[in-house]
């Protein structure tokens, strides 16, 4: 009786491990079916908030970054934080060359300093916004699109707007290193990009 009872219990257990064996590895394929979904979009062409942006690929922030050489230095600059969807980073790390349906995130964060135990050093605050970048060549004649994301109490909002301005496009294309992309201020893929021979020397100002 006490054995049988032991026999059950234990292929009970083996049940139970397989089961959670089984839901580990469906969770994950179905988070990294979110990490690498494609784009997507509304019936008016807005661009969907790619919720799990925090969790790609972390590529570099800049600090301040201005393109106007008239504009004084803020005491407080601006963190520009880039992130790139991992599929499109794992291609680009073997062939210098981003995807079909790359999508690139720049989140734009206020910064403070003089709280303590910091001294002097900037650190990132609130969120202000976010610029993105989409390659997505069936969809767009010029491959690339861009899109704003407003933030609202700290948080982005859901749909993003395509930019009307051929101004973004027009810097990227002249100024970016590769493919219309600054890859010379990411450190990681700048040194990949000049290995695979796509690298672009940006024009001098
Ligand atoms: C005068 C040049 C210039 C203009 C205009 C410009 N950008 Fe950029 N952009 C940059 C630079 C430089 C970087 C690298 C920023 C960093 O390292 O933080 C960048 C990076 C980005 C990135 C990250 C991916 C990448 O290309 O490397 C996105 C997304 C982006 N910009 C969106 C926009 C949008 C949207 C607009 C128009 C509203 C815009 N940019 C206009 C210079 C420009």
């Amino acid at each position: 009786m006490i054995t049988e009872s032991i026999r059950v219990v234990s292929r009970l257990n083996r049940t139970l491990f397989v089961l959670v064996v089984v839901t580990t590895v469906v969770t994950l394929a179905s988070t990294q079916a979110t990490d690498n979904s494609a784009p997507s979009y509304t019936k008016d062409g807005s661009l969907q908030l790619p919720a799990d942006y925090r969790t790609w690929v972390y590529l570099s922030s800049g600090l301040g970054m201005t393109y106007d050489a008239h504009s004084s230095s803020n005491s407080n600059p601006m963190f520009t934080n880039v992130f790139v969807k991992p599929d499109a980073y794992q291609a680009f790390v073997k062939t210098g060359m981003w995807p079909d349906k790359t999508v690139f995130i720049l989140e734009e964060r206020a910064s403070a300093t003089n709280v303590g135990p910091n001294r002097g050093g900037h650190f990132q605050t609130d969120l202000r916004g976010l610029a993105t970048l989409v390659k997505d060549e069936s969809r767009f004649p010029e491959k690339w699109r861009f899109f704003t994301f407003d933030a609202e109490n700290g948080l982005p909002v859901r749909l993003g707007h395509q930019v009307q301005t051929k101004a973004c496009l027009e810097c990227h294309t002249k100024n970016g290193a590769v493919d219309h992309t600054f890859v010379q201020f990411y450190p990681t893929l700048k040194r990949v990009a000049i290995q695979k021979g796509t690298y672009k020397e940006p024009p001098k100002e």
